[in-house]
């Protein structure tokens, strides 16, 4: 099933005739159960559940395919990074990154064109935004090519072409494809280049430490801590911190994790303010941190979540069989079981 609005629909489709789940079976070796309703999800999301995560390894062994243990120390160790309040920090980037493709599309307009599809170019703000803000890295992506940028948008277009391909889905056959071998290229790319800027910042963070004095200390402790600094700094109750290659991980999943999601998601509220007539006037116009709560981008942003899911469904391996409402049971088969549940 394709990443498309077609796809979409014929998920819609699915759930019409099914209601609440149907199943794929390729030979004996590949079980795929598609969840649409929500009695049928509960046994699954249940902690104690016998799933682990299932994604094309982009970021390597980060909290997003982690389980169990690994997953909750890391996430012990990565919740200051998801505070809210740290977006504060960053409105003055998100404004000024928002702003460099407003002036592009003005002047766009003024070259005389008169529609665009506006998804790549918010991608493309969400990407920029992002590396300033996680690694304080100005890529100028939004206004010139570069190499780890182009090796992003290349994996995520790939990873989503992967899993339309059902063969492609056992990496022994992958890696021999010209997509499989791509996507090695590019990923080497972008670890290079976290690698990169992982070690310069703990280099940059330990000479710091070495040269401040007590009142410097006090104006670290309040300077905005990047993304990259905060995992960096973050210990366990055992003193311990992450791995340099656990922290490339999280870095690359923030990367992968968080801007086409976001694109998509500003994408659909650019779309239902402008359906519901509630741009007048606020054009061009920069936001305050106060407003996030009070702009109606707020409820509108809530409802395209609801309507138009950046992520509208999530997959689940499972290690045993499972059984699932009305006595049904899905059972393990040597290949893979993966359940695919649907928002
Ligand atoms: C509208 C935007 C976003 C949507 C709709 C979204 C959606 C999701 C979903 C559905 C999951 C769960 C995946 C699963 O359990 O299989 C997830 C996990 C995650 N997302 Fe996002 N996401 C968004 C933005 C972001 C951003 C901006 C970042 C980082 C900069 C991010 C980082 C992560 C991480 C690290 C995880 C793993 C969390 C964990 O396992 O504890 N996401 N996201």
């Amino acid at each position: 099933m394709q990443s498309t609005e077609e796809g979409l629909q014929q998920v819609d489709d699915l759930v019409q005739t099914y209601k609440h789940s149907c199943c794929w079976f390729l030979g004996p070796f590949y079980h795929l159960v598609r969840l649409f309703h929500p009695d049928y999800v509960k046994p699954l999301s249940n902690d104690s559940a016998p799933n682990y995560k299932s994604f094309f390894s982009v970021s390597g062994h980060s909290l997003l395919i982690s389980n169990g243990e690994v997953w909750s120390r890391k996430r012990r160790l990565l919740t200051p990074a998801f505070h809210f309040d740290i977006l504060k920090n960053y409105i003055a980037v998100f404004n000024s990154s928002s702003k460099i493709m407003h002036d592009k599309w003005c002047r766009l307009v003024a070259e005389g064109k008169t529609n665009l599809e506006m998804f790549d170019h918010v991608s493309l703000m969400t990407l920029d935004s992002l590396l300033k803000c996680a690694f304080s890295y100005d890529s100028n992506c939004q206004e010139s090519s570069s190499e780890y940028v182009s090796a992003i948008v290349e994996l995520n277009d790939l990873a989503t072409r992967r899993q339309e391909n059902i063969l492609h889905h056992w990496d022994w056959i992958y890696w021999k494809t010209q997509q499989g071998k791509r996507f090695k290229q590019a990923l080497n790319t972008v670890h290079r280049f976290t690698r990169d800027v992982v070690q310069k910042r703990r280099t940059f963070l330990s000479q710091q430490r070495e040269t401040e004095t007590q009142s410097d200390v006090a104006l670290t402790a309040r300077r905005r801590k990047d993304f990259v600094d905060i995992i960096l700094l973050t210990k366990d109750e055992d003193g311990k911190g992450l791995t340099d290659e656990e922290i490339q991980a999280e870095a690359n999943t923030f990367m992968f994790a968080g801007h086409d999601t976001t694109a998509s998601a500003i994408c659909w509220t650019l779309y239902n303010l402008e359906v519901m007539d509630l741009m007048e006037g606020r054009d061009g116009q920069e936001i305050e941190w106060e407003d996030l709560s009070t702009f109606p981008s707020h409820h509108v942003h809530q409802r395209g979540l609801r309507l138009h899911s950046p992520v509208p469904g999530v997959t689940r391996k499972y290690t045993q069989d499972m059984v699932l409402p009305g006595n049904r049971t899905v059972q393990q088969v040597r290949g893979e079981t993966l359940f695919k549940i649907y928002k």
